[in-house]
């Protein structure tokens, strides 16, 4: 069993989903913490089963290198083999890269390199493309820059909203991330560093 931590900053739907499928068996990976930087919603779904929690705050001007260590440190004190940041909404400073990659992912509600950034799927909707996507990727120092796990078009239909498609991109996304996850389980070997 991959011992993962997962972050997030939001309602973590994504989380529920992946704790759900580990609960079921069908992800073979124990989710040993679950973090964040603010106090979210999303944390009560690590609550719901018995998953610690931890919040580490990143305050306006604060250091971001010494908010990384500080991280890295809630995060070590659980020994994960992996690390997902699942609707982490901060960029996470190099030597947090350093630390956890290659085995540490994002999952970005995007066809990457279409689309980096927070606002991916607005932007999608915005500049009036018929297709966007989802993708997994190992984090690395730039803004959705990683190398590439796994991807998945999601098409756009009439009278879309950035909400209506956003969901429909998440259920893509949650079986992406199942997929790299079993995948890395069966491997029994970390992902290559570049
Ligand atoms: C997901 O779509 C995730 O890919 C995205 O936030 C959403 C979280 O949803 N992440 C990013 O945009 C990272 N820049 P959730 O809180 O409902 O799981």
């Amino acid at each position: 069993m991959l011992r993962v931590v997962i972050l997030i900053s939001g309602q973590g739907s994504n989380l529920r989903a992946f704790l759900d499928s580990c609960a079921e068996g069908t992800i073979p990976a124990t989710v040993v913490a679950v973090g964040a930087d603010v106090d979210v919603s999303g944390l009560d779904h690590a609550r719901h089963y018995d998953i610690p929690t931890f919040v580490e705050p990143l305050e306006s001007g604060g250091d971001r290198d010494a908010w990384g260590t500080r991280l890295g440190d809630r995060i070590a004190e659980f020994t994960p083999d992996l690390v997902i940041l699942s609707g982490f909404q901060r960029l996470v400073p190099p030597a947090f890269v350093r630390r956890f990659a290659p085995m540490l992912l994002n999952t970005h509600p995007a066809y990457l390199p279409e689309f980096p950034g927070a606002h991916a799927v607005r932007d999608a909707v915005e500049a009036g493309v018929t297709e966007t996507g989802a993708t997994v990727i190992v984090v690395d120092n730039g803004v959705d820059t990683g190398p590439i796990l796994a991807q998945r078009r999601v098409s756009l239909i009439d009278g879309d909203t950035e909400s209506t498609v956003h969901e429909r991109i998440k259920i893509v996304e949650r079986e992406l991330l199942a997929d790299v996850v079993r995948d890395l389980a069966d491997r029994e070997t970390a992902i290559e560093e570049n």
